[in-house]
């Protein structure tokens, strides 16, 4: 298989670089915590490493160093479209190389094989009420797939820790040529006529899932898709979804197990739901004016989401300082393709009104878009109303990403993770303080 002869051959020289440098400057320090790191999420904390991707404050997403726009013009694209083959991006990512049309077709030919999706999964899916989320059925249809999982096998077998990211390249590419099949069978049954089909072989990745759901002659949406699988890929180690795979992979837990788990994470507002929540700000925004609002109604609107406590969805980072690349990349498919879009519209004059009122709010620290502001309008424009559903076709995407981490940490023999926590009164004893009474500290305060 082409992934596992490049990572073999680039294998020996990252062991040793990561061998030199445990030996000759284990004992150095890179960073400090403070403690209100400690109590605000242990934000901006370097506690991992990552090679696969990074995310740069004022550039946006680097995937294995090449940044939005240079991954949209270098990886080579599938007949007829203008979009990178999702192929050539697990290449890139996985092997470090830019891969040449070939390879990312022989890619792409490994995933078509290995697309079937076992009966039971359908079968879980199926038993499943009809109000369950769509996340929760991607992640339990993930998880149904665990007992296919060849490291886990060949690991009660005797497997030898060197060998062990060989069967989670095998159980990743098992895992991710059934995605976009899992992820049209789910809005098939919740939103279609019930049918889960067998995804064409003629058909690319990041087409896949239009191809599924009926969409397949639609040559604008195939390009979104293409699209979205890409930008959606990977967004460093530290975010909730790839931290969670990240950590529960840490325990030699396959690919389905972090991934099902990696899925839990990004079903939440914060993270992967908020496409969601964006969406809905968005259709209630419209729904509050008669007309389509002007840019003083729209800026009171926000205003109103504001001091009512809630945080307006899409917009804000906790690492970038920038708009988005990946939002400034779905921002130009849509203005080729959708201008007239009345959501489409609206997403356009937020991102002119939005990141002057939130820097007067004062403390986002990044007041401007990043990719759930964009993403859902697209998808609703073609057809994709259910906003509910959004998140899975993100989970889709992150899963190659996720993928790629677990199958290097496995390669460079990364231990169990296992960081260390301190209690409260540990930590006043450590910055020598006595601790006030609530009744002096108010006083002080007022002071
Ligand atoms: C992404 C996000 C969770 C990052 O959080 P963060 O790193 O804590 O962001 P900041 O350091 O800028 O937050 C500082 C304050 O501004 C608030 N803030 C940040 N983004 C905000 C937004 N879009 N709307 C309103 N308030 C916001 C935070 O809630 C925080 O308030 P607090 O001090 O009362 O807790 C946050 O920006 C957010 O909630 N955005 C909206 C949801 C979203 O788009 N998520 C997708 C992320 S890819």
């Amino acid at each position: 298989m082409i992934i596992e002869e490049k990572i073999a051959a680039e294998l020996p020289e990252w062991r040793q670089r990561v061998s030199h440098l445990i030996k000759h400057h284990g004992n150095q320090k890179v960073c400090d915590v403070t403690v209100e790191q400690l109590y605000a999420g242990i934000r901006g904390v370097q506690i991992q490493v990552s090679d696969i991707s990074y995310v740069e404050p004022y550039q946006g997403i680097l995937l294995r160093g090449y940044s939005i726009p240079e991954i949209l013009e270098l990886l080579p694209k599938a007949p007829g479209s203008e979009i990178p083959l999702a192929g050539g991006l697990y290449y890139l990512l996985m092997v470090d190389r830019l891969p040449s049309l070939g390879e990312a077709q022989a890619v792409e030919a490994e995933w078509k094989k290995r697309a079937t999706i076992p009966g039971y999964v359908v079968d879980v899916l199926r038993a499943l009420p009809s109000s369950t989320h769509p996340m929760t059925m991607f992640s339990q249809a993930i998880l149904a797939l665990q007992s296919e999982s060849v490291f886990t096998r060949q690991y009660s077998n005797g497997l030898v820790k060197e060998d062990y990211w060989k069967p989670t390249l095998e159980d990743s590419l098992n895992l991710t040529a059934k995605l976009p099949g899992l992820a049209a069978c789910i809005y098939n049954l919740k939103y279609r006529d019930g049918i889960c089909l067998e995804s064409d072989p003629d058909v690319d990745w990041g087409a896949s899932f239009a191809q599924l759901i009926g969409k397949g002659n639609d040559w604008e949406y195939r390009e979104l898709m293409r699209l979205y699988m890409i930008l959606h890929s990977d967004h460093e180690g530290g975010n909730v979804s790839a931290h969670t795979a990240h950590l529960v992979n840490s325990a030699l837990s396959d690919i389905y197990y972090a991934s099902s788990a990696a899925i839990n994470g990004l079903a939440g507002p914060l993270h992967g739901v908020a496409n969601q929540e964006c969406i809905r700000w968005l259709q209630d925004l419209r729904r509050n004016f008669d007309a389509f609002p002007t840019r003083e109604q729209l800026e009171s609107y926000a205003w109103e989401t504001l001091k009512s406590g809630q945080v307006i969805p899409g917009y804000g980072h906790a690492v970038l300082r920038v708009t988005d690349p990946r939002f400034t990349a779905l921002l130009e498919f849509g203005k080729k393709y959708l201008q007239d879009d009345e959501l489409f519209r609206l997403v356009n004059m937020v991102y002119e009104v939005l990141p002057e009122v939130l820097s007067q709010y004062g403390k986002v620290k990044n007041p401007w878009p990043n990719v759930d502001a964009v993403s859902g309008s697209l998808q609703v424009h073609y057809g994709l109303t259910q906003f509910d559903f959004h998140t899975v076709l993100f989970g889709v995407s992150r899963i190659l990403g996720l993928t790629t981490h677990a199958v290097w940490a496995r390669a460079l023999g990364k231990p169990i993770e296992r960081p260390k926590s301190l209690t409260t009164r540990m930590l006043e004893e450590m910055v020598e303080t006595v601790r006030v009474p609530v009744a002096m500290e108010s006083e002080v305060g007022a002071s």
